[in-house]
């Protein structure tokens, strides 16, 4: 089964949603990997943030293509996908067929992301384009014009629960204040009700939230909070 969104549709569904809190499926509890997606969903969650990684990329293992497979036979939910991988043009195909929405792949993973990034369009997907954070902007700056979506990390990327890298935050302030980017900006890692409210301000539209929202009892409640505190910092113009 493939995404169930194209990608004009799914840009504009969640830029309307912004600032928006994205659950990552990481730090939830795989052994309910169901009810945890139904909760998230309940809670208000626009779309689902999956972490693929290869033990190569990134020094951690976690979700590949059966789980994304699985993730979306259970929820109408759009899901990204955060390619944490080496070669990731030798997966993306596999991922659209599971059911990806959106993918991203790492700016370091690839010599040069345009190909890849113009393949994952061609696919009906959103093409995202991440970077880590010693890695800077103008290491994507010639991939601008073919992503749909820039994700800052704000931490280094391979396992959740760790704290907030600020440079991401300038980062984003500057992809914000660029009249010729119109790429979704998202970012990702030690998102909470402390660093939430920064990153909106900083121009983040998408904020993913692993330990924050799943290390929590009200998953409703967590994300109403995090979502207010997103929306009183937030630049964008309030619905
Ligand atoms: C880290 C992943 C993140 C992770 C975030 O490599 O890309 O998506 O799940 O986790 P928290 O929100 O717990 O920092
Ligand atoms: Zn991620």
């Amino acid at each position: 089964m493939a995404g169930r969104f194209g990608r004009d549709e799914l840009k504009a569904r969640l830029r309307a949603a912004s600032p928006a809190i994205l659950p990552s499926l990481l730090a939830s509890d795989f052994g309910n990997l169901q009810d945890e997606i139904h909760r998230v969903e309940e809670a208000g969650a626009c779309a689902l943030h999956l972490d693929v990684m290869d033990g190569h990329f990134v020094p951690n293992i976690s979700i590949g293509i059966p789980i994304v497979e699985a993730v979306r036979r259970v929820t109408d939910l759009p899901l990204d996908i955060h390619l944490m991988i080496e070669r990731p043009e030798r997966y993306v195909e596999q991922f659209r067929a599971a059911g990806a929405d959106a993918m991203t792949i790492h700016v370091e993973a690839v010599a040069d992301p345009r190909p890849l990034l113009d393949k994952i369009r061609s696919m009906g997907a959103l093409a995202g384009l991440s970077l880590n954070p010693p890695t800077p902007l103008s290491a994507i700056e010639a991939s601008l014009p073919h992503s749909d979506l820039i994700l800052v990390m704000s931490v280094m990327p391979g396992f959740g629960g760790q704290k907030f890298d600020a440079s991401a935050l300038e980062k984003l302030s500057t992809l914000r204040d660029r009249s010729d980017v119109d790429a979704l900006l998202e970012v990702d890692g030690g998102i909470n009700s402390e660093t939430v409210g920064q990153c909106a301000e900083a121009g983040a539209e998408l904020l993913v939230a692993g330990v924050a929202v799943f290390h929590t009892d009200d998953y409703a409640a967590t994300i109403g909070q995090l979502q207010s505190k997103a929306r009183a910092r937030s630049a964008a113009p309030q619905l």
